[in-house]
């Protein structure tokens, strides 16, 4: 089958959270038994060179050539580049619009640039005639809205990484969407008296999926349908939730060539150690105790992370022995929170501020424990990562954390602690089990239990076939 993605991101070209990682790793997967083709925008700033094969390929397909437009010229002068990357290939789109960008969100003009973006992916994927378009996100969702529309429809998933992100823009600005090579009908993509582009993936994909079944079953009703639950409603015949897989390459304490000592569930007790032990030297800290428990947090300092719900609850249980090193970055006055406790409190506190690939490995292979307040979470990879590194997430119980950790009764299903979301004293009283738990022969077992866990896409990789094979199928 061959298959072509659309996203704005790719590990390690590039990377802002986890639809890089995701995507990097399930197409690892596919490319084994697939003909897989990712597109990308071209920034100015990657993550990795690509290895080009010297193809080009257009980005405007010549039957929408006729009448010319701004987004015609703007096509006309983009391309897809080629690129090899073990296994499948990448097709790199490159236009002025993207390749002043240093970094790939965050700048004026989203609604021109990831729609222009949306059109060159659905025509590439009718330049390579591929079998199925799998689009992410609602920067890609337009694709699939010119793909209902086109004479010769390419079967169509819409994968939901995060639904509080929706790309909704006032009419006034997305006018362009109704003239030539677009010529789309954008009164179905009000919502709210915008138009909002997830909703144009949700309306037009022949199947729908999101990242976990947890967050599936939220997703279809409000809150966490950001508004948009009722279009999910309408589709939830078509609405799976496929848990992620991960990197077990990329992301394995055995081979793990970023951290300070390799481990498996043989010696980690010592690999742990020594990684604690380097990474308090790194981070200037030397003197920080390693027989205390030491808590991992790595993410986007954004409401949906729910780091408040852990500052407050950092100081209404002081008396706890736990140490906590933080990586993140986002929003400013979060930032400005973890500063000062950093400073106030270096015995206690370590707060790292931006984006660090290799401090994130160090930092799961050092953790005893790892910390999710989220507020909501459609999937969520560093629970999983933690997993294999053997540092027992702590996670709220939302979308899925709660379908990837477990907090059983029976030692043997114990794989983490959960505690309810926003709750600063459920948050408490997990940190007090993390205590009794780090000091229990207990550990042991639970380590052990998680190390063995099987977060591979082996499996999940047979549930996206099975989409694609409905898509197919059942193609409207
Ligand atoms: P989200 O996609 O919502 O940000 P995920 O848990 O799915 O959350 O994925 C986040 C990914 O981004 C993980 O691989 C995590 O390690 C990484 N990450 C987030 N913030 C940073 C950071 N500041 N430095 C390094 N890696 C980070
Ligand atoms: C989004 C979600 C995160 C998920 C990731 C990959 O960024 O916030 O929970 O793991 O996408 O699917």
């Amino acid at each position: 089958m061959k298959i072509l993605h659309a996203s704005a991101e790719y590990f390690p070209y590039i990377k802002m959270g986890g639809l890089a990682d995701m995507l990097a790793s399930l197409t690892k997967e596919q490319s084994k038994t697939e003909e897989v083709y990712v597109a990308l925008p071209l920034i100015g700033k990657l993550g990795k060179s690509p290895h080009w094969t010297g193809k080009e390929f257009p980005a405007l397909l010549p039957q929408d050539d006729k009448i010319d437009s701004l987004v015609v010229s703007v096509l006309k002068a983009s391309r897809f580049l080629e690129a090899e990357e073990s296994g499948l290939k990448l097709y790199f789109f490159q236009s002025d619009l993207f390749q002043t960008l240093d970094s790939i969100y965050g700048h004026k003009e989203e609604h021109f640039r990831f729609a222009m973006f949306s059109y060159a992916c659905y025509a590439l994927s009718q330049i390579l005639k591929v079998d199925v378009f799998h689009a992410h996100d609602w920067h890609t969702a337009l694709s699939l809205a010119l793909q209902k529309d086109s004479a010769l429809p390419i079967p169509t998933v819409f994968t939901i990484h995060n639904l509080a992100y929706q790309g909704d823009h006032p009419f006034w600005m997305t006018g362009f969407l109704k003239e030539e090579p677009f010529r789309l009908i954008t009164s179905p993509f009000d919502h709210d008296g915008k138009c909002n582009y997830m909703k144009a993936g949700i309306l037009s994909a022949n199947q729908i999926t999101t990242v976990s079944p947890g967050y599936r079953e939220e997703t279809l009703s409000e809150p966490n349908g950001f508004g948009l639950s009722y279009c999910l409603r309408q589709r939830t015949l078509d609405y799976s939730g496929i848990l992620n897989g991960i990197d077990t390459e990329e992301w394995n304490p055995k081979i793990d060539k970023r951290i300070f000592q390799t481990y498996s569930f043989l010696d980690w007790k010592e690999g742990k150690l020594k990684n604690k032990r380097e990474l308090f030297q790194e981070m200037g800290r030397p003197s920080l105790p390693l027989d205390a428990p030491l808590v991992g947090l790595i993410g986007r300092l954004t409401y949906q992370k729910g780091f408040p719900t852990f500052l407050q609850t950092f100081t209404e249980r002081r008396h706890l022995p736990h140490r906590y090193v933080v990586l993140g970055s986002g929003d400013p006055e979060m930032e400005d929170a973890f500063f000062q406790l950093s400073e106030t409190l270096p015995e206690v506190f370590y707060f790292y501020k931006g984006y660090n690939e290799s401090l994130a490995h160090k930092i799961e292979a050092a953790s005893d424990f790892f910390l999710m307040p989220s507020l909501f979470e459609p999937c969520g990879l560093n629970q999983m990562y933690s997993h294999t590194y053997g540092s027992i997430p702590i996670v709220s119980r939302v979308g899925g954390l709660r379908d990837t950790v477990e907090e059983s009764n029976l030692l043997k299903f114990k794989t983490g602690i959960v505690f309810e979301p926003n709750d600063t004293s459920s948050l408490g009283y997990a940190l007090e089990r993390a205590k009794d738990l780090f000091q229990s022969q207990e550990r042991e077992i639970v380590v052990k239990n998680i190390m063995n866990l099987d977060w591979s896409w082996k499996k999940r990789k047979l549930e996206y076939d099975l989409v694609y094979t409905k898509a197919i199928e059942l193609k409207i």
